[in-house]
Formats: structure tokens, sequence, C-alpha cells
């Protein structure tokens, strides 16, 4: 295994990597997604919930993703080929049961997903842990691709902010304005394509003077907006109500579907399961503390999600608006919000400003994944890679992006989105909605769990904490009772014993807790496990469309 290959690049230091992963972090997921789903599923004691999962199985998993980048300075693929053994009895098992499955279905005549099961299982059978690799970098395309479309209409909408037509009187208007916007596919398909020429441009220039420059400017513009729009917010008349609708903690909304929700959440919000981590990983230096970045990224994404939320409700509060418009809060409500404020349109431009920038950030830590998986397995040119593979994801965005609205104009797509229904026989979703989903409710938390089920049982913790401890002793050394009681340098505590470190705390989620709570997770949303019986069903958040 290559280590610290001279010719990778790694970022400057601590600060411009831990910008790059909390620009990859901070994302449509926290600005968007966090500030509706804790307003819908009881404020302030969803957010306790949220931390919980973010503590006892994202940061465990997000050290797990670092780690895995930085042993062996590769792209998610080549970090598995680098670390599994060259037969895995797991992964054999695991390739025969999806195998089997898939003939399962072949028998039962389900054509589409039963030839998609037997190829994934001999795939698995072939390549063993690899597969986790691929499955991240296909969900690069597939996430990037929805992702584009939605930071695309932010585009659009900062666009159309700065030359003020963004101003709509109710809220009715705006919603009309932004069917008419999404379903247009020349804006529709034009903004995507010029988000993903940004990425492009950005990942082309490489690690340091692309990626890690970028971040170093966008992050702390970011944070700068958000604070305006929060003072802003909070000194509209009436703007308490909403900071309590917001945090005030409603335990009685608290059940299982509200804890996954959660959970899915969190790896979506820190960008895990999909190896955007590993190969961010893969960029850092062995001086660098792994356990204190990783503190870092997650308690940067966490306050920015927080702040997110106060800056939306006590303004849509303070102007008498509904806060339960679920995914079109921003783009429906929030643009005749605005119009309600003094300087109404320039509020608007910066906030969707900050959307943008959010967006930009996450987008190249996708196309960043599949660029170097290109790079470094298949040797190509890095500006060649992120000019073809932006290319190809700018073509599937563009079928997300008609999906959601003008489809029926295009025949052609129309025909094909048939057969697909008829191959597959899945209900009539949108492809945005496949993508969306398939991303989202499959390939992360199955990555999710693989990777920790990997570093946990596979590779092992011990190769793992040989790794961590480059650049950060206390990770296996400091007795978390001292540290808590914050007497980590006294002699009497540093015996050698042994005893609870933070290192077998972390070991411990990592092989026990985070595989089942995520397996858990991911049965109940794909309807396998319901937890929720008599309840509402799992509150997996509507696709966007159904806010139109
Ligand atoms: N974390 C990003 C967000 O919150 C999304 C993302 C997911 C980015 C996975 C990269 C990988 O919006």
């Amino acid at each position: 295994m290559s280590d610290n290959t001279p010719s990778r690049e790694h970022w400057s230091g601590a600060l411009g990597f831990i910008l790059a992963a909390a620009g990859s972090a901070i994302g449509l997921g926290n600005i968007w997604k966090f500030p509706y789903i804790t307003g819908e599923n009881g404020g302030g004691a969803f957010v306790l919930v949220y931390l919980l999962c973010i503590a006892v199985i994202g940061a465990p998993v997000m050290i797990c993703e670092f780690t895995l980048g930085r042993r062996t300075q590769r792209n998610p693929v080549g970090a598995f080929k680098a670390l599994a053994p060259k037969t895995s009895v797991l992964a054999h098992i695991v390739g025969a049961g999806v195998l089997l499955a898939g003939l399962f279905l072949l028998l039962f005549q389900s054509w589409g997903w039963g030839a998609v099961l037997v190829g994934l299982g001999l795939i698995i059978f072939r390549y063993g842990w690899t597969t986790v690799g691929a499955m991240g970098v296909l969900a690069g395309f597939t996430i990037l691709s929805f992702y584009s479309v939605v930071a695309g209409w932010t585009l659009g909408y900062v666009w159309k902010a700065a030359v003020g037509q963004l101003d709509f009187a109710t809220v009715d208007a705006a919603k009309d304005y932004f069917v008419e916007f999404t379903f247009n596919p020349y804006w529709a398909v034009g903004c995507h394509f010029v988000f993903v020429v940004l990425c492009v441009l950005i990942v082309y220039r490489g690690i340091k003077s692309g990626i890690e420059r970028w971040s170093k400017i966008l992050m702390p513009v970011l944070l700068l907006i958000l604070l305006a729009l929060i003072i802003r917010s909070l000194t509209l008349p009436g703007a308490m109500e909403g900071v309590r609708f917001y945090l005030t903690p409603d335990f009685s909304k608290i059940n299982t579907g509200t804890v996954l929700t959660a959970l899915g959440h969190a790896f979506f919000s820190l960008s895990l399961g999909m190896g955007a981590m590993i190969t961010y990983g893969s960029y850092i230096s062995r001086e660098e503390n792994l356990f204190t970045s990783t503190l870092s990224v997650v308690a940067l994404d966490t306050l920015i999600a927080l702040m997110a939320g106060l800056a939306i409700f006590p303004a849509v509060f303070a102007q008498g608006f509904q806060p339960d418009a679920g995914p079109g809060l921003v783009f429906q409500v929030l643009p005749t919000v605005f119009h309600q404020i003094p300087l109404g349109a320039f509020w608007a431009f910066l906030f969707f400003l900050l959307l943008l920038i959010a967006a930009l950030t996450s987008g190249i830590s996708l196309l960043e994944v599949v660029t170097a998986y290109f790079v470094d397995e298949r040797g190509w040119k890095r500006h060649h890679a992120a000019v073809v593979f932006g290319g190809a994801i700018f073509l599937l965005g563009a079928l997300c992006a008609v999906s959601v609205g003008g489809i029926s104009d295009w025949t052609r797509l129309e025909t094909l989105h048939e057969v697909l229904l008829k191959v597959f026989g899945s209900t009539k979703a949108s492809f945005f909605d496949t993508m969306d989903n398939l991303s989202t409710n499959w390939f992360l938390p199955l990555g999710g769990l693989f990777i920790s089920v990997f570093v946990g049982w596979v590779w092992g913790t011990k190769h793992a904490l040989d790794e961590i401890r480059h650049g950060s002793r206390n990770f296996g050394d400091v007795h978390l009772v001292s540290l808590l009681a914050g007497l980590r340098d006294d002699p009497s505590h540093s015996s050698g014993v042994h005893a609870l470190t933070l290192a077998s705390l972390w070991g411990i989620f990592i092989r026990f807790i985070s595989p089942v709570a995520v397996l858990i997770a991911f049965l109940h949303t794909i309807g396998w496990l319901n937890l929720t019986p008599q309840a509402a069903p799992a509150p997996e958040p509507p696709p966007i469309e159904e806010a139109q």
C-alpha cells in the first residue's frame, strides 16, 4: 500500500481540510431540510435526538471514513481494494444472498429488479468489499444529479432576486412562480448546467488551489451571510414566536419514526456513507489530528443547521405565515416573507446566495469522489475526469430536472420513463424522486453500514486505531473518565491499565451500535420492518413536487 504517495496532493493544513470537509457537510441538507424537519418533528426535542445520533453514530463513522482515506491515500474503491482481505466469507455470504434474492425475483417475473440483483450479487461475489467503494462512486453520480437540480433552482432564484423578479404579495403567487420556473426546461436545465460548470471548474483546479481555496473563501462568506440574516430575522417584531416554535421541545412528537428521520438526516448532512469523507481523508497528512478534525466538522455542520432555522422561522412567524410548508418553505414561502420586509429583494438575494454557496461546496465534494476514482484507479488526468464526469452528471441531472416538470413536452423521455416503469414495475415516481430515493434511502445507509462493519470487524479497530494515533495520541491513551474530570495529565490517570478510553468507546460504537442502528433504520425505510404500527407512517420527507 502506498503511504503518502509523493505525487498525491494534500491539504495545506488542518484549517484547509476542516473547512473543505465542513463545506461538504454543510449543504442544502442544513439550510433547506434541517429547519423544516425540525419544525415538523418536535422542535427542540428533535434537535436533542439529532445530536444524539450525531454523537453516537455520525462522528464515529466519520472518523472511520477519514481513517480509511488517510491510511490508503486513495479514493473509496482504492481504499477498500487496499485493505480488504483477498477472500472474505462475509462478502461471499452477502453476495450469495443478493444473488438468491435476484433469482427469486426473476422467478416472480420482476425482471428489472431481478436482473439488477443477480448482477449485483455476482459483482459482490467477484469484487467483495471493493463493491462498497464502487457504490460510493455510483452514489456520487446519483446524488449530484438531483442535488445540482435543486442547486440550479437556487442559482436561478439568486438571479431572479438580483433583477427584482422575486417579489410576491401572496404565497399562492410565489407558488405559481416556482412551478412555472421549475417546469420551464430552459431555466431548470440551464441553471443546472451553470451549477455543474461551477463544480467542474473548482474540481478541475485540484485540491489546494481548487477545493481548499474556494472552501476557504466561501465558508466564511456563508457564515457572515447567515449571521446577517439571523440578525435581520430576530429583530423583526414578533420574531420570538418563531424561535419558540422552532426550539421548544415537544417530546410528544418523538417516536421511532422521528428517531429514524434524525438518523437518516445525520448521515446525509454529514456526507457519510458514500466515501466523500474517505476521499477528503485521503488528502490529509499524517500529522493532522483526525479526532479533533472530526469534532470540528461535526460541530460546524450542526451549528450551521441550527442557525439556518434561526434565520428562517422568526421571519416566517413575524410576517404571519405558517411554518409547515415542508420542502416548499424555502422556495415558496420565503420569497413572500421577504416581500414584506424593507429591502426585501436584497435579503432574498442574500438568502439564495447562502443556499447556493452551501450547495456548491457540497457539490464539489460529490464530483471529487467520482474524479478521484478515475484519477487513482483508471489513470485519467484530473482535468479530463472532472470535465467528462461533470458532463455525464449534467446529462443525468437534466433528466431529473425535466422529470420534475415539463416531461410531457418531451415525448422521447416520456417513452423512456414508461419503459423504466414497465421494467422496474415501480410506482410512478419521477426520475428526480427515484434518484433521491435511491441515494438517500439505499446507497447512504448501506454504505454507512458496510463502512462500520468493515472497520469494526474486517480491517479491525486495532489497525484503524494505529492510523488514528498518528497526530492524535490522546485518542487511544486517554482515560475517558480522566478526560471528563479534567485530569488528563495527572500521572495517576495514565497508568496504562485497560480502561475506558475514547478509542474503546469509539470501537464499541463502530462494532455494535452503528451497524445495528443503521440496519434497523434501513429496514424500516424500505418497509421491511414496521416499527410504528399504529402511529403515523415514517415521516420521510415528501418529495419536492408535492409542495407545488
Ligand atoms: N452533506 C450535504 C448536505 O447536507 C449533502 C451530501 C451528501 C454531500 C453526501 C456529499 C455527500 O447537503
